[in-house]
């Protein structure tokens, strides 16, 4: 997913296709050029990059010119169409091909017609990359038609949302989801990662999925996936990743108006962080950070030493149980932090202080995001 301005885009025709679009629209037009050398008019700005590629490809000899027409702003056609540079040659008796990065409503197409009303062309046909039948709504013939696509606004490969995206060699297409926040919240035991999940939660509207609750829960309810979890914990042997992945997918769709998503006790593993990162993806979203709670060891073992006084917890009351479960959490996480700080998402956040100069902190960092 990208961000242009205030908007998010996300992945929409790759740029082998759109490859594959302007070789079959050269192939159907050299074939009906045969040995004339026809005029090819680029409609800029947005076709400059389609226009480049079918002349490269293009296999005979051919003339090339542009015109600059304006007619859009922001994410809206408009009804006034701007003559920016109009032709500046003699096209009397030639061929032209009109090469159009988009039509959408047809406006601008209505206005290349004024233009060509007077020159005394030979012929002249349209060769659109991208077509919007749904939008469009001229008589207008469209002789040569790369890829139709739905009504909905694209950037990329020359066509720009307020002057960005057009260097883009792939399309995207506006997200209309509103964007998710989603965090995987990491720390290690004593850290205070309950407490600070749920400020989070309150603060941002999150969703808090743990791991832990949402086996419970599956189980407690005799879900299908929570027999099938069962069923491999009972033999002994860890849930597949898989059985886990579903769970979580159904607790985000069970939610699928959150704000986004606090993510606690998973993934655990590179694996899991990838099939984490697809199932996100598959919202059209995202894991934004793996926030970790940061905690220096001697400072958790006073902090759960002092808790076991009270919870009663036998794995709080014991010194070398507490090191044990600290150097199997940073064994465990290192992996992750690995792999999120590959893409920029890891945040350490320093978890020594009041509870509410924690949430500073860990606010600090979310809204940065
Ligand atoms: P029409 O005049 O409504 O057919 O729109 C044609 C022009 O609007 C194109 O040449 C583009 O400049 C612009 N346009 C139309 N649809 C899109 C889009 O989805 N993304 C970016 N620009 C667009
Ligand atoms: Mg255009």
């Amino acid at each position: 997913m990208i961000k242009l301005h205030d908007l998010y885009f996300k992945p929409f025709i790759s740029s082998e296709q759109i490859d594959e679009a302007v070789q079959e629209m050269v192939d159907d037009i050299s074939k009906d050029m045969g040995d004339v050398i026809p005029v090819f008019v680029g409609i800029l700005n947005g076709s400059f990059m389609f226009a480049s590629d079918f002349v490269k490809k293009y296999p005979k000899p051919c003339e090339v010119t542009f015109i600059k027409l304006a007619s859009y702003e922001g994410v809206k056609s408009t009804e006034d169409i701007q003559r920016l540079i109009g032709l500046t040659q003699d096209l009397t008796g030639r061929e032209v091909i009109i090469l159009e990065d988009i039509i959408d409503s047809g406006k601008t197409l209505e206005e290349v017609h004024r233009i060509f009303t007077n020159e005394n062309v030979k012929s002249l046909k349209i060769a659109t990359l991208f077509y919007k039948p749904e939008a469009y709504n001229k008589d207008y013939k469209l002789h040569y038609i790369g890829i139709k696509i739905p009504n909905a606004f694209i950037v990329g490969y020359g066509l720009d949302y307020n002057g960005l995206g057009r260097d883009l060699p792939e399309v995207y297409q506006l997200k209309t989801e509103k964007p998710m926040t989603n965090l995987v919240l990491f720390g290690p035991p004593g850290a205070g990662k309950g407490t600070q999940a749920d400020f989070l939660k309150a603060k941002y509207n999150l969703v808090h999925i743990s791991t832990g609750d949402v086996f419970r829960y599956n189980i407690k309810n005799k879900t299908a996936l929570g027999m099938l979890a069962k069923s491999f914990m009972d033999k002994g042997d860890l849930v597949p990743d898989k059985v886990t992945i579903d769970m979580l997918n159904a607790e985000v769709d069970k939610n699928s108006d959150a704000n986004g998503f606090i993510f606690d006790g998973f993934p655990r593993t590179n694996a899991q962080a990838d099939a984490l990162d697809k199932l996100m993806e598959s919202k059209d979203s995202q894991i934004n950070a793996m926030v970790a709670l940061e905690v220096d060891d001697e400072v958790l073992v006073k902090r759960l030493l002092k808790r076991g006084e009270t919870s009663g917890r036998a794995d709080d009351a014991d010194e070398s149980i507490i090191r044990n479960r600290i150097k199997e959490y940073y064994a465990k996480t290192a992996i992750l932090k690995d792999y999120y700080s590959a893409q920029d998402k890891y945040f350490g956040v320093d978890g020594v202080g009041s509870i509410e100069d924690i949430t500073v902190r860990l606010s600090s960092v979310i809204d940065k995001i």
